[in-house]
């Protein structure tokens, strides 16, 4: 892992270690991701399992959509395979949903309970192809479990 993840990583655990408030915490990693490394777009989306969607939380960036049914976009479908998914290029991956013109490439990592159900998703937005590597999928499967 590159210094300025394991730096990155360290940042957002002693944000997080003495807030409970998950609202709080993922507005702060949001904003350390943002600000570290300049993507185009960071944020969460929360599960609401009583409309089968994932909806807006914390992000930093352009506004975006509000709510994204299970199983569609790329953050639906990291919520239905339980898995993170790194997409090189959005015009490539069948269903993206273009909350803005500008991304080109993303990642959706999901976020778990203790029970191994997905409670919900970081999605990453870059205005630069293929952006995201194995080194940041992995990083940002450690930042999820911090949320
Ligand atoms: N592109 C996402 C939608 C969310 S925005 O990127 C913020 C998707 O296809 O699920």
């Amino acid at each position: 892992m590159t210094k300025l993840w394991s730096e990155t990583i360290a940042q957002a655990r002693s944000l997080v270690e003495n807030e409970t408030d998950r609202v709080a915490n993922a507005a702060n990693v949001c904003a350390l991701l943002k600000e570290r490394f300049g993507w185009w777009w960071v944020g969460v989306y929360y599960v609401d399992s009583t409309t089968d969607t994932l909806v807006l939380g914390p992000f930093q960036g352009p506004v975006a959509c509000t709510r994204i049914p299970f199983g569609r976009g790329v953050c639906g479908t990291c919520w239905q395979r339980r898995e993170s998914i790194v997409v090189p290029d959005v015009e490539l991956f069948p269903g993206h949903i273009a909350c803005s013109s500008l991304s080109r490439s993303e990642i959706v990592v999901p976020v778990f309970v203790p029970d191994g159900s997905v409670k919900a998703v970081l999605d990453i937005d870059s205005d630069k192809l293929d952006a995201f590597d194995d080194d940041d999928k992995s990083a940002l499967e450690e930042i999820a479990k911090l949320l």
